[in-house]
């Protein structure tokens, strides 16, 4: 679904509840064909609830009180005269009943059925194009979110308006149809009973939206905070080995409880709303059998004109009357609970992304990887839960880049270094466009990359990223992710240029051994090859590096330098380590610092003129004296 490239300052719109609901109820379309067929069923199946009082009518009335009021039952029951007898009429007033009332509870069941299993496929779809939006978000709205809450809102909330959907529907249909049904049906028995006894019901209307009006910010607030415990609980699981390595169990247990708690309060305090107001409603409701009974008495007493069958058709039909209003309060509340999810899904949904092809946007087609950066500025957005919001809601953004050129000549190996938190892995994720420059461009063989369409762009490039993320799967799917048509043969000549074939046969299940959750299964060293491995088998045309070696044991720091070494041969490479090993085998270096380019030229250029420079790579002299030589065959040619 490609969405306008609106400004990525834009509030998400604030819609009040009916908006939301008429929202919620407006995805339905695609499905209404199914619905109206629904309904069709649904309504065959009114009148086996109506069914009982005309028979209460016929029997009371006409069997045993012998007055012809309402002479067209007798017409019907008695098959126009045929039968006759107060045996075979009772007999044909019950077998009408029967027949009537099994009819409509296949009607009813068939409608249900079909209803439901619609309102599933809904949730379904509406749960994916969630997981669509999201996946498709920017780095830099991923960045500002947190992911529990994330995976709230496509759970939990999907979950909520699910439940609306799939418990409130068809019941509101359902009821509502049968509702008006039975409420046309006592109007004509007798207006004044039918007053009588609706009076009581519409008070509870009033009550509701008092209820509503109290639940409202209650429900919002549990919404909330049961995204604030997910994102607690998947924070603390993700760090799980940090928590246990500070001994800080007590301090998390206390803060997973706080947010829990708060979560608690909200929902004790919504079921209070609840024990205050659907009793009242059921009272007040319940007053509807008070009013029937003692105004439909005293007309039966007073000659009124109303008949004792009617009054038992009346009792028929209470339930009926009243029965909907259980039902309103129930649905109502699952709408109140719908409104406050609703919104918070459709914020999801609403999210302009900026990260999208420009109209016109062509595919990437050969690539010489002849990457230029000019004049690029650059800002972080920062997160909703930063401090120093302004007042216009507007978040604060933080300038990282400034004014930043780097020409990278197509096949070239260019390295980013420089001090810590200079923007180096920001230059990258601007190459691979996750964000885009505030002013400036980037551009790939001569195009601004926002000319070409994503879906082309990334696979020409590789990122090799300082986290290496492996999926639970086997390590054979792993390295083929990129290229999931690749054979073993190919995987595993990747894997053997990435010096990770030795490792991986040695595995419990070789090529086929899952590597658990994130590759906890594997070592620091044995992921990064793994992923080493990964860029091979895609082969892109430029080669990104990000850090590809630090955290990695000395031990098999040096392999992995071979094979990145094997990897970089002949491609566009931008790396940034801060290995000197690697850096001095560049063609060109760039020096970073605090957003700005400091300096520029091939490494032993620039150490000449740059302390910096000069000070990291002697570094690496010394620390790879005792390497396996690599480093300094290539870095004194
Ligand atoms: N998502 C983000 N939101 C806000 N600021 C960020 C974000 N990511 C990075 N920064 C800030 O941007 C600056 C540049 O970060 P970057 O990761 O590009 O540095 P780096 O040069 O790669 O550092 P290192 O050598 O330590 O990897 C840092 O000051 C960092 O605090
Ligand atoms: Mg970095």
């Amino acid at each position: 679904m490609t969405r306008p490239a609106d400004s990525p300052d834009k509030p998400a719109p604030r819609t009040d509840g009916p908006k939301i609901i008429r929202r919620i109820l407006s995805l339905l379309s695609p499905y209404k064909w199914r619905f109206v067929w629904a309904a069709g069923l649904l309504i065959l199946s009114v009148p086996g609830e109506l069914v009982t009082g005309f028979v209460a009518i016929y029997v009371v009335d006409h069997i045993i009180l012998k007055t012809d009021k309402m002479a067209w039952l007798d017409t019907i029951f008695s098959f126009g005269g045929a039968v006759e007898g107060w045996p075979w009429l009772l007999a044909s007033a019950c077998v009408w009943m029967v027949v009537i009332y099994i009819t409509s509870v296949f009607f009813d069941a068939a409608g249900s059925n079909l209803m439901e299993r619609t309102c599933q496929r809904f949730i379904v779809d509406l749960r994916q194009s969630v997981y669509d939006r999201i996946q498709s978000q920017s780095q830099a709205y991923l960045h500002r979110q947190s992911t529990g809450d994330l995976m709230s809102r496509a759970m939990s909330d999907v979950g909520e308006v699910q439940s609306f959907i799939t418990g409130s529907i068809d019941v509101i249909f359902k009821e509502l149809l049968l509702w008006i049904a039975v409420v046309i049906t006592v109007f004509i028995l007798d207006w004044r009973v039918a007053i009588a006894t609706l009076a009581p019901i519409f008070a509870v209307y009033f009550l509701l939206r008092l209820f509503n009006k109290k639940v409202g910010p209650i429900y919002k607030s549990a919404s909330e905070s049961k995204g604030r415990i997910s994102s607690r609980l998947q924070e603390n699981l993700s760090g799980l080995v940090v928590i246990q390595t500070f001994g800080k169990e007590a301090f998390e247990s206390q803060r997973f409880s706080d947010v829990a708690e708060q979560n608690y309060r909200d929902q004790v305090k919504s079921i209070n709303a609840r024990t205050i107001y659907f009793p009242l409603g059921r009272v007040v409701g319940f007053l509807s059998n008070v009013g029937m009974l003692g105004v439909g008495g005293a007309l039966i007493l007073t000659n009124s004109g109303f008949s004792i069958g009617t009054l038992l058709a009346f009792r028929a039909y209470w339930w009926r009357l009243f029965g909907p209003v259980y039902s309103l309060a129930r649905v109502n509340d699952m709408i109140q609970r719908a409104i406050a999810s609703g919104r918070r899904v459709f914020e999801v949904l609403d999210e302009t992304n900026t990260i999208i092809d420009s109209p016109g946007a062509t595919a990437v087609g050969h690539v010489d990887g002849n990457i230029r950066l000019d004049n690029v500025r650059f800002s972080y957005e920062l997160g909703q839960d930063s401090p120093g919001q302004t007042s216009s809601g507007k978040p604060r953004t933080r300038d990282i880049l400034h004014d930043v050129s780097i020409d990278i000549p197509a096949g070239s190996r260019v390295a980013l270094c420089g001090p810590s938190g200079g923007g180096k892995s920001t230059l990258l994720g601007l190459i691979v466009r996750f964000f885009d420059p505030v002013e400036g461009t980037v551009t790939l063989d001569g195009v601004d990359i926002r000319k070409l369409t994503l879906q082309t762009l990334r696979p020409s490039f590789a990122l090799v990223q300082q986290e290496t993320f492996l999926f639970r799967q086997s390590v054979l799917d792993n390295i083929r992710y990129g290229k999931p048509q690749a054979t073993l043969e190919e995987v595993r000549e990747a894997a053997r240029a990435a010096d990770a074939d030795e490792f991986i046969i040695a595995l419990p299940n070789g090529y086929n051994t899952e590597v658990g959750e994130r590759g906890v299964r594997l070592s620091g060293g044995q992921k990064q090859r793994i992923s080493i491995a990964r860029a091979f088998l895609a082969n892109p045309s430029v080669l990104l590096l990000d850090e590809p070696t630090s955290s990695v044991e000395p031990d098999s720091e040096n392999a992995i330098i071979q094979a990145i070494t094997r990897l970089m041969t002949g491609r566009t490479t931008v790396l940034t380590s801060h290995r000197p090993s690697l850096v001095a085998r560049c063609d060109l270096v760039y020096v970073i610092d605090e957003g700005t380019v400091l300096d520029q030229g091939p490494p032993e250029e620039v150490r000449a003129r740059n302390e910096w420079l000069d000070r990291f790579l002697r570094s690496g002299y010394e620390s790879v004296a005792s390497d396996n030589g690599i480093v300094q065959t290539n870095s004194t040619d």
